[in-house]
């Protein structure tokens, strides 16, 4: 593949200053931010003040840790706007992200805070190897979901040509992809694995297509995947970060030079690795949740989210801003089967070393006899139709899952097609066990 590396006087001054210029500016934006919080978000007053800290009290960037954490729940009991620090008519934009239970949480952006966001989001597109003039296709969902209008704004941004197609009509994506020849698309993993099919399914190697770059994100992913796709479509594969509660996507995004990590933008957010059982606070390199503290959001601060993200944070590389390690899942998608924690993500990876299999799945969990049963749903590729052949494919998985993740699953392999496809963020997980 080409080498996509930026020139680095395309690179924002900040992405390469040293590490005491980006300390002395976080430390001063946190200043600003906090008390910014205080002074205009009656929920944050509440919270500082019940845990006896106070703006002031922030002298250096260790004195965070005397603030209080913020929750997701923090963002449904004030639902809808309870949490903003600014008056309604001050903000450009809402987005929402609809939760599991009732309510969806919601997020609102100044004219300012969508700016930023177009900024961090086009420097993620910078990193991925685009550049001004490309045409970018964003399938991301449009509409209260950040994904789409965030990478839109972002490429525009960076002087793209958009496509905003949203997501869904897959046939349609191909068509488009064909016609218009972008040179990007952002997309999340597991549609894109939906667009690869529609590819071969209507006769068109997608190595001859125009795409060079694919940014994908919003759900977790792995190497082997990143692997997978980029040899199906010749093209480089970046993993994209983001949360609505703290902008969408674009809070930090792989270099396409290294794909070693995300480079957090941390002139815009403050990433910290918490114990999750105790909340303290952890060195970088150990792994905990991801919790993050915005530095210049005006209509929405947040003050030391918890993301329930797990990953840990790492020096920087291609970039000075320090790095998250790709995320592994997050501690609500964690499984815990007789006793064992498994993330679907681990099942991906040996998903992926299974010839015969494609990449497409889904865990179900069930009780059968008092027992917690895990079954993995995948399905064969196209010409894998031998009975025996399918059930030593069953057995290479199960095997793999077995030794490497140290639990016995059910490996249910179907014909291609049978697996759910996702047209946005896929559901990996259906949990029918008895409580
Ligand atoms: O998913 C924002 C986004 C859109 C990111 C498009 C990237 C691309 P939410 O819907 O609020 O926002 O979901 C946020 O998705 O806390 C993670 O659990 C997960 N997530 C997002 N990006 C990744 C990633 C968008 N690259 C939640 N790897 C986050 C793993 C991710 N998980």
């Amino acid at each position: 593949m080409k080498d996509l590396t930026p020139s680095p006087d395309s690179l924002d001054p900040i992405e390469i200053a040293s590490r005491d210029e980006i300390s002395a500016l976080q430390q001063k934006r946190l200043a600003w931010s906090l008390r910014h919080a205080y002074n205009n978000s009656p929920f944050y007053k509440k919270q500082f003040d019940a845990a006896g800290a106070h703006p002031d009290d922030f002298k250096s960037l260790a004195d965070l840790a005397k603030f209080p954490f913020t929750l997701k729940q923090d963002l449904r009991d004030t639902y809808p706007f309870g949490m903003f620090a600014v008056p309604q008519n001050q903000l450009s934009r809402v987005h929402a992200s609809s939760g599991t239970t009732g309510k969806p949480t919601v997020v609102g952006y100044t004219k300012n805070d969508i700016d930023v966001w177009a900024d961090v989001m086009a420097r993620s597109i910078r990193a991925s190897g685009g550049r001004a003039g490309d045409i970018c296709h964003v399938a991301y969902g449009y509409g209260l979901f950040t994904g789409g209008l965030g990478a839109h704004y972002g490429a525009e941004r960076l002087g793209c040509t958009v496509v905003p197609i949203s997501g869904g009509m897959t046939e349609r994506q191909v068509t488009l992809i064909q016609d218009f020849k972008p040179r990007i698309l952002m997309v999340t993993p597991s549609y894109i694995l939906s667009i690869l099919d529609e590819f071969r399914r209507q006769g068109i190697d997608p190595r001859e297509s125009s795409l060079e770059i694919g940014i994908f994100g919003a759900e977790p992913w792995t190497n082997a995947m990143r692997t997978e796709i980029e040899e199906a479509f010749g093209m480089n594969a970046v993993d994209i970060y983001g949360l609505s509660e703290i902008m969408g996507p674009g809070v930090a995004n792989e270099c396409v030079e290294t794909k070693d990590g995300l480079h957090v933008w941390e002139d815009h957010f403050y990433p910290e690795i918490i114990d999750p059982q105790t909340g303290d606070v952890l060195p970088d390199g150990e792994m905990g949740e991801l919790v993050f503290t915005t530095l210049t959001k005006e209509g929405l601060p947040m003050v030391r989210y918890r993301t329930r993200d797990l990953t840990r944070i790492l020096p920087g590389t291609a970039r000075s801003m320090r790095r998250i390690e790709k995320i592994t899942g997050r501690s609500d998608d964690m499984i815990i089967l007789r006793g064992v924690n498994v993330f679907p993500t681990q099942i991906e990876e040996q998903l992926m070393k299974c010839d015969g299999l494609a990449p497409h799945f889904q865990i179900r969990l069930n009780t059968v006899d008092r027992k917690d049963v895990m079954t993995v749903l995948v399905e064969a590729c196209e010409g894998h139709t031998d009975s025996d052949a399918r059930a030593a494919s069953a057995r290479e998985l199960a095997h793999h899952i077995k030794s490497v993740v140290g639990v016995s699953t059910k490996i249910d392999v179907g014909d291609p097609g049978s697996c759910a496809r996702s047209e946005g963020k896929a559901t990996r997980v259906i949990d029918s066990r008895e409580k």
